[in-house]
């Protein structure tokens, strides 16, 4: 089957400028390097171009959490990071927050561990659909309630790899999960 590609929401130059904007952002606040936090797997492109645009020395380290599932009030960690982070500085690297659970559960959880200080820093913005109050130092772009893909965002794993973000219609994504992959990848 297939339909029309998703609207792109915001292209590659846009998201290059703002991913540039960010990386100086970051440099300019932490100037002895700094520990980013990225989590697993939506974070994974927008740290590869975060650390190359930054110019001070970058520790990445990654976590996995398994989805928030409403109703069980919690994420798990799945992976852990490697290095102790205590007394460094700290900033998680999201896609995108939304209800903000994730990145307060992950916040709560690197706060524990006694870091000098910590940050976070998310692409993409979704305010309106808050639920948890979730101070971002470092932020991208803020978007409204439309689903997105593309820039490490997936829908059934699909789309990750798409250079821009765009916005997936969810109920014709239900009905085929692969329905943007001939307009997108032309197959
Ligand atoms: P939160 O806990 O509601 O803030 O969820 C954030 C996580 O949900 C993100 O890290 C994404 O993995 C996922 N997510 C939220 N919105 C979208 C979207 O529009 N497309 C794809 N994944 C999303
Ligand atoms: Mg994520």
């Amino acid at each position: 089957m297939g339909v029309d590609a998703p609207r792109i929401l915001i292209g590659a130059e846009e998201l290059a400028t703002g991913v540039a904007r960010l990386g100086a952002e970051i440099s300019a606040a932490y100037g002895d390097g700094v520990v980013l936090v990225a989590v697993l797997k939506g974070s994974a492109v927008f740290l590869a171009d975060l650390v190359r645009a930054m110019t001070v020395v970058p520790h990445v380290d990654f976590l996995a959490i398994s989805p928030y599932a409403p109703g069980t009030g919690r994420v798990q960690l799945l992976k852990d990071l490697e290095i102790d982070i205590a007394g460094r500085d700290v900033v998680l690297v999201e896609d995108i927050v939304d209800t903000g659970l994730t990145a307060t559960y992950i916040l709560g959880e690197l706060a524990r561990r006694s870091p000098r200080s910590l940050a976070a820093c998310a692409l993409l913005d979704r305010r309106t659909t808050r639920i948890v109050p979730t101070p971002l130092a470092f932020v991208g772009f803020s978007v409204g309630t439309e689903f997105l893909v593309g820039y490490g965002l997936d829908f059934s794993e699909r789309y990750r790899n798409l250079d821009m973000v765009a916005v997936g219609d969810i109920p014709t994504l239900q009905n085929d999960r692969d329905a943007y992959v001939k307009a997108l990848y032309g197959r």
